[in-house]
């Protein structure tokens, strides 16, 4: 970008600043009056939003959030993919409903035939036999790689380099340029440094991945079918195959996490592609936002944690489980999306919606001759700013642009479409209609005209 059509950015970034502190004094007053809020806002990631403070909000129905001071807004983050149910889908609240009132029971530490139901229904869609709760995905990711070391007897693990699955410590790493491990920059006051306990290769690197497991000493590779956390990176043709066969080669197990990649169907990545992995983790939209997590193991996989079961406390304070993972209301709120939300019909036309948003930016990259791409992984896309998209998350993360990303952020809320804040990923609901893809489709344009037409 020249220096130019940089400066001419800075000055439209402030003033989407101006006019969305203008559009929104409910919101900023909530956020300076809750001095006793750490970074005043509920969780500090919260503080992230673009314009200096987030939108506080009053109701969040299907694909659409009314704000404090009373914009109704097109909501495409969905609470970075915990709401991809639609927000309070009728089904989910009627089942939570009837699990608070009658026949009751929150959380009591016993079973119940939900759970059976839903872990069926996780093994029919995914393929996996075994399954257990957990109350986030980053407690799946936890507690099954925690598994993978008891049973392989092996120290580390290994993630791709800008991969993301949580605040779980071994998965902060990073290849700095010079293709060195480090810890993530920004990791906040690691425990030990993450390099001891993890190995780390670019995604779609073969090779890299070859040499690393040829170790012999890690125990899992934990990595999203595609990597969504740093724009979408797709694997190449085959990748996904080839990590398979070297898993299998060197005794290593495969961990996919499909919190995000769910968005490619009922089954995840893992049918869509028709993967074979030795375990699933999952979390986030599973329950529609009612906290909750899972994952799953293969039968072999799941007979090699039970005969070491003995030697360790699996039943209580060994460190994998919680008191309120697997509670009857998570799993009512499970059984309720799976059900009757996030069904194979409405997979289908979340898809269909998707296309239409991704035809949308892709003609406005090509009408205003930009070097971005669109990637499109089922419900869920994302634009990044180079082109032909990247095939590394360090490739990913180097076209990052944090005034562009703002800019086009600001402008985009600031006429009621919300994107989520962490990158430039749009998903959709099952309730996401084609009028919200068309206002998005508009906004995204005015959005570009405004800078790209005045240089
Ligand atoms: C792929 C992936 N796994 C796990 C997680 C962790 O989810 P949670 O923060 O709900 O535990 C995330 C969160 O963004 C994620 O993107």
């Amino acid at each position: 970008m020249n220096q130019e059509k940089r400066a001419l950015l800075a000055e439209l970034a402030q003033g989407e600043r101006v006019l969305y502190r203008s559009l929104h004094p409910s919101s900023e007053s909530l956020v300076t009056s809750s001095q006793n809020l750490l970074a005043s806002v509920p969780m500090t990631w919260m503080s992230k939003w673009p314009g200096g403070f987030p939108l506080g909000f009053t109701r969040a129905k299907g694909s659409h959030v009314v704000d404090l001071d009373g914009h109704e807004l097109v909501d495409f983050a969905l609470g970075d993919t915990g709401a991809m149910a639609g927000h309070s889908p009728p089904a989910l609240a009627r089942a939570l409903a009837a699990r608070l009132d009658e026949p009751g029971g929150v959380t009591t530490m016993l079973t119940h035939a939900d759970a059976q139901w839903v872990g069926e229904e996780l093994a029919r869609r995914f393929g996996l036999e075994k399954w257990s709760f957990t109350l986030s995905a980053t407690d799946a990711n936890r507690w099954m790689l925690r598994l993978a070391r008891l049973v392989t007897r092996r120290d580390k693990v290994l993630v791709f380099s800008y991969s993301y699955h949580g605040t779980v410590d071994e998965t902060f790493v990073v290849l700095d340029e010079s293709g060195r491990a480090r810890s993530r920059p920004g990791n906040v006051a690691p425990a030990v440094d993450p390099t001891t306990t993890t190995r780390v290769v670019e995604f779609n690197d073969l090779n890299a991945l070859r040499d690393a497991l040829a170790h012999g000493d890690v125990a899992a590779v934990l990595t999203e079918p595609a990597l969504t956390n740093v724009g979408i990176v797709l694997p190449e043709e085959g990748f996904l195959e080839a990590v398979r066969e070297l898993c299998d080669e060197t005794g290593t197990l495969l961990i996919l996490d499909e919190t995000h990649t769910f968005s490619a169907g009922p089954g995840g990545a893992t049918r869509r592609f028709s993967l074979r992995p030795d375990a699933i983790t999952i979390g986030k939209s599973l329950g529609g936002g009612v906290p909750c997590g899972a994952f799953g193991l293969s039968e072999a996989l799941a007979a090699r944690v039970l005969a070491r079961g003995a030697e360790v406390d699996l039943a209580d304070v060994g460190g994998v489980g919680g008191t309120l993972a697997g509670n009857a209301l998570s799993l009512t709120a499970m059984r309720a999306v799976l059900s009757e939300v996030l069904t194979e019909d409405a997979f289908g036309q979340m898809e269909r919606r998707c296309t239409e948003l991704r035809v949308g930016v892709e003609r406005a990259i090509a009408e205003f001759q930009l070097n971005w791409s669109v990637t499109q992984l089922g419900a869920r896309c994302e634009y990044r700013f180079t082109s032909p998209a990247p095939k590394s998350g360090t490739a990913s993360q180097r076209a990052s642009d944090p005034l562009l990303e703002e800019y086009l952020h600001l402008f985009l809320l600031n006429r009621g479409v919300i994107l989520t804040p962490f990158h430039n990923m749009v998903l959709m609901s099952p309730d996401t209609s084609s009028a919200d893809v068309a206002l998005h489709d508009v906004v995204f344009r005015e959005a570009l005209e405004n800078w790209r037409g005045r240089v």
